[in-house]
């Protein structure tokens, strides 16, 4: 049979090469800030100018309809965030919009396509180091056209492990980030590392440079990409919990192996967070 998908993932790169070049010229100009849910949520005129130019371009070449959408400044102006069997782009246009507006240099441009609900290739550029990650379920992932391998560390003590604090300030959920990153720190592990981007994150454990990066709070659009990249590398994407992963449960741990995903885990202080399908409260 035929390949159904294989033209969708060469545009998904050329389309997130385009959007990158975007993104390096705006940050050579002055950059106007917004913020969304808090004061530490921000947002650009990159963020929605290059949303637009990516799902544009993608409606443009598969505009019959059938494909649905789910980006992260649609979802931020209230279009619905529902993973649906039909064929689904997840599109994060800007990942490390705190970074971008702080000239700190790792910005990504991360693009997922799923069908059936199962994620069927995902690329993330990461448009300031000029780094193309890409990966198709079953056919290896790459960076620059080169194929990249999580780590094959499975001694705790020797590893790097990554993770973020999100936007969410509240006493409860910091105090349970820092008190997690303070008991990993303490197995001990060689370092604990977090480049602002979870998409490049997930990139950087599948080509072996960290062994684990997990994170409470991320969104689909962060990860999307990275799963794919992450699993056809060799390693594996969990529930912070060690149960199945959810994409839509804004909960995500991925390693080079179970045992290191599992160490990390026990040291995991969970804290509720509202999925991204949950309902949209009525105003
Ligand atoms: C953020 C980054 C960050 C992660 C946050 C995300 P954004 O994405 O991926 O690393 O800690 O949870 O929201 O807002 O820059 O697209």
């Amino acid at each position: 049979m035929a390949d159904p998908w294989q033209s969708a993932y060469d545009f998904a790169v050329q389309v997130a090469r385009a959007a990158g070049a975007v993104i390096r010229k705006a940050g050579e100009d002055e950059i106007k800030v917004q913020t969304k849910s808090c004061a530490v949520d921000l947002v650009t005129q990159t963020d929605e100018r290059v949303e637009k130019i990516i799902i544009g371009s993608l409606k443009e070449q598969f505009g019959d309809g059938s494909h649905c959408f789910i980006g992260e400044e649609s979802v931020s102006n209230g279009q619905p965030c529902n993973l649906t069997d039909k064929p689904t782009w997840i599109i994060d246009p800007v990942d490390g919009t705190t970074n971008f507006v702080h000239g700190f240099p790792f910005v990504a441009v991360s693009i997922a396509f799923a069908v059936n609900k199962e994620l069927e290739f995902g690329v993330v550029y990461s448009c300031l180091e000029d780094k193309m990650y890409k990966a198709r379920k079953g056919m290896g992932a790459f960076c620059d056209d080169e194929q990249i391998q999580v780590s094959d560390v499975k001694d705790i003590n020797k590893s790097i492990i990554i993770s973020e604090h999100g936007t969410d300030r509240s006493i409860e959920k910091v105090t349970k980030i820092f008190s997690t990153m303070q008991k990993i720190l303490r197995i001990p592990v060689h370092g604990l590392r977090g480049s602002g981007t979870a998409a490049t994150n997930m990139c950087l454990v599948a080509s072996g440079a960290s062994e684990a990066f997990f994170e409470i709070g991320i969104h689909c659009w962060d990860i999307a990409a990275g799963v794919v990249i992450v699993r056809e590398a060799g390693g594996i994407i969990l529930d912070v919990d060690g149960g199945p992963f959810d994409l839509m449960s804004r909960r995500m741990m991925s390693a080079n192996n179970d045992i290191i995903a599992k160490r990390i885990i026990k040291e995991i202080e969970i804290f509720e967070v509202l999925r991204d399908d949950a309902p949209v409260p009525s105003k």
